[in-house]
């Protein structure tokens, strides 16, 4: 977006995986982002180039992204919940050792709060004399999907920096950046520590809105009220306003598991168990409505679905995808797996292969054999319904809305069922054809 913005800024990105730079350097980019493609395609060789020469662009450059994972450490202090950090320190002390001007360095990546601190110790240790590093934290608050108009329309930027005037000096230079296309009023400067504790309160919030509805959808299920008339009804209140409040199988996503476990981590850290058990609970309840859902499967379908066909549609996080970070489809299947189903997939972005990587645990014992017997990914969603006695809506794909419905019911095996995690589907209409129909927040009526 900056290149695309900004045509006297130029902007090299740089990866040490030769793989992803040949593919952004290609015809096929490495991921699927509605309008990306038009923008690399426009600006690339003029003012944005991808590179693996790593040492060459921190020459060049005046500001540098660090934009790198910061994935939940699998072992050690703080495993399953800390940050790794391990990315960040090694592109800290790289630009700290290769530099030979002053930069400015912006964290881009999400970090537990006071990171900034260390990256500013480890480039002041390592440099050459006479150089000045200053450190601005600019997290990052695209969806995936909507990413370029959310980066061209962002609702705000914020920039953190120190309070000293070389921190404000250099903040004012990233504002100038920004101002090629986002309004003044949207760019907001804060202090470093501030900046990155939001990036980590407002996904936190956000979850928890969605574990809210859906803590509120078990209850509707039982009481028979409807949760979209629930959360239409609190949202019109514009103190809540009506964003975030659409129930689902779960919440999935590269992000907001790992920034509330973060949170949790850093205020276990702080000495604040309140806080922690707190925030916590947010992916409790998303566990539990993932298990909920596939118990529902199980139970209206005469409490076993041991070979039965049950057809997934959808396996990204979200529609307009093709990530399946923590996706909940994935956790779904692997219960439906357990219970001995036999299962069709069909995701209109997830390749094959992704599929079965995110079924499989070849880190662990190579069950891929297994899985191939029981799992079976489709091509289209007609494939996957065919023969089946339950689907399960568990990505809200447009297209599962315009699926010939009546032809789906006539091939599959009686009675037919829909179990509708997304919410996305007219049941009412699904009835009058002959299907059993489930909705999430809806009163089990099959
Ligand atoms: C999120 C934040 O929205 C973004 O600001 C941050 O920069 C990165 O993390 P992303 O994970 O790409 O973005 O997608 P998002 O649209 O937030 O959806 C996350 C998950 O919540 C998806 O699985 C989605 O289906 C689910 N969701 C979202 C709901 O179940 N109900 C809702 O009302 C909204």
């Amino acid at each position: 977006m900056i290149a695309h913005k900004c045509p006297h800024i130029q902007v090299t990105i740089v990866d040490m995986n030769q793989e992803r730079i040949d593919a952004w350097n290609s015809e096929t980019l490495p991921i699927y982002e509605p309008g990306l493609e038009e923008v690399v395609k426009a600006c690339r060789g003029k003012n944005l180039f991808f590179s693996t020469d790593i040492d060459k662009a921190i020459v060049e450059a005046d500001l540098i992204f660090v934009s790198v994972n910061t994935p939940t450490k699998k072992s050690g202090v703080g495993a399953g919940y800390a940050a790794d950090l391990f990315y960040v320190e090694s592109c800290t002390r790289r630009i700290a050792s290769v530099a030979t001007s002053s930069k400015i360095v912006v964290e881009k990546s999400t970090v537990p709060c006071r990171t900034a601190q260390s990256m500013r110790t480890i480039l002041e240790a390592n440099s050459r004399p006479g150089l000045r590093f200053d450190i601005l934290s600019n997290p990052e608050f695209l969806a995936e999907g909507t990413a370029m108009s959310d980066l061209d329309k962002p609702d705000r930027v914020l920039i953190g920096s120190l309070s000293t005037p070389e921190g404000r000096a250099a903040q004012q230079s990233l504002i100038e950046v920004y101002s090629n296309w986002v309004p003044k009023e949207k760019v907001i400067g804060t202090g470093l520590w501030s900046s990155e504790l939001t990036k980590l309160a407002a996904n936190a919030i956000l979850a928890q809105r969605i574990s809210s509805i859906n803590a509120l959808s078990a209850i509707c299920e039982v009481t028979g009220a409807d949760v979209d008339e629930v959360a239409y009804a609190c949202g019109l209140d514009s103190r809540i306003g009506p964003k975030f409040l659409k129930s689902s199988v779960g919440f999935g996503g590269s992000c907001f598991q790992k920034d509330i476990l973060n949170l949790v981590y850093l205020s276990e850290s702080l000495h604040l168990p309140e806080v922690a058990d707190y925030w916590r609970q947010v992916i409790t309840m998303n566990e539990y409505q993932k298990r909920r859902f596939a118990q529902t499967v199980v139970s209206s379908m005469f409490n076993t679905i041991t070979n039965k066909k049950l057809a997934v549609l959808g396996f990204a996080f979200k529609k307009d995808t093709g990530d399946t970070r923590e996706t909940p489809s994935a956790t779904v299947c692997r219960f439906f797996r357990q219970e001995n189903a036999k299962v069709s997939i069909y995701d209109p972005k997830v390749p094959e292969k992704q599929i079965f990587l995110d079924l499989t645990e070849p880190g662990v014992q190579d069950d891929s054999a297994v899985v191939k017997k029981q799992v079976t990914v489709c091509k289209s969603a007609m494939e996957a319904c065919t023969g089946a006695e339950g689907i399960c809506i568990l990505t809200e794909w447009d297209e599962f809305k315009q699926l010939d419905w009546p032809a789906i019911y006539e091939s599959m095996a009686k009675p037919a069922m829909v179990f509708d995690g997304r919410g996305i589907l007219e049941a009412d209409k699904l009835r009058e054809i002959g299907f059993k129909v489930f909705s999430i927040g809806k009163g089990v009526n099959l």
